[in-house]
């Protein structure tokens, strides 16, 4: 599906509250694709760039940006599915998990920047969970499946170098997107009375 985004917003222009029953859908019935499933056609560089972009719009305390983009696709994915192999090896992982990075043809690394300073560094941490989640739902709003997930490589020492990231950085995601072969089922969603309260004073 083409995107056909507004232009961006000049700074200190009006920003639109827009009702969007169409949003709303969307968010009500959204659920991650299985990553292993996910087959291109993925999102083309237009789509990529507005993902990235929209993405960029999650609530910032600060305006730190604390947090950047590795966009993992085609030859650059391969090498890096091929240095987790052999990183698999070594560690005794099972090599064929790897398929969730090496099927989907687009996967988005979301890296954590968060440090210490004047915005307490859990709150920049909390951001870039909102820049992973708003990726899964513009995936989803462009027709693509998507998944967000960490595995081992997002922890591992000899993976987060081989992905060129520095010792205060932290893998908040890969956000994995690509076509799904079919809808994904629903999963078990928590009860709302058992996750909501009212203070009452
Ligand atoms: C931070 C984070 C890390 C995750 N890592 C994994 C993972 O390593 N493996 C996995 O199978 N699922 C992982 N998940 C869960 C998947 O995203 C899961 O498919 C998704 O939460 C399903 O819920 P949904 O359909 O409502 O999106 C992770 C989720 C989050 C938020």
């Amino acid at each position: 599906m083409p995107t056909s985004l507004p232009a961006p917003i000049d700074f200190g222009q009006p920003c639109p509250i827009r009702p969007s029953r169409e949003t709303l859908t969307l968010l009500a019935e959204r659920r991650s694709s299985s990553a292993a499933t996910l087959r291109a056609p993925g999102p083309d560089s237009d789509q990529l760039a507005d993902l990235l972009r929209v993405a960029a719009r999650a609530p910032d305390h600060g305006k730190l940006s604390p947090w950047r983009f590795v966009v993992l696709e085609g030859d650059g994915k391969a090498a890096y599915v091929r240095a987790l192999e052999r990183i698999a090896a070594q560690r005794g992982h099972n090599p064929a998990a790897l398929a969730k990075l090496s099927t989907p043809p687009l996967a988005i690394v979301v890296v954590s920047r968060a440090g210490e300073g004047k915005i307490p560094e859990w709150e920049q941490v909390l951001s870039a969970g909102a820049v992973c989640t708003l990726l899964l739902v513009a995936a989803e709003a462009m027709g693509f499946g998507a998944n967000w997930i960490s595995d081992w490589y997002a922890y591992d020492e000899a993976a987060r170098q081989a992905l060129g990231l520095d010792a205060h950085e932290r893998v908040a995601g890969f956000v994995y997107v690509g076509t799904a072969p079919e809808p994904p089922l629903e999963r078990v969603r928590p009860e709302m009375a058992q996750i909501t309260s009212r203070f009452e004073g």
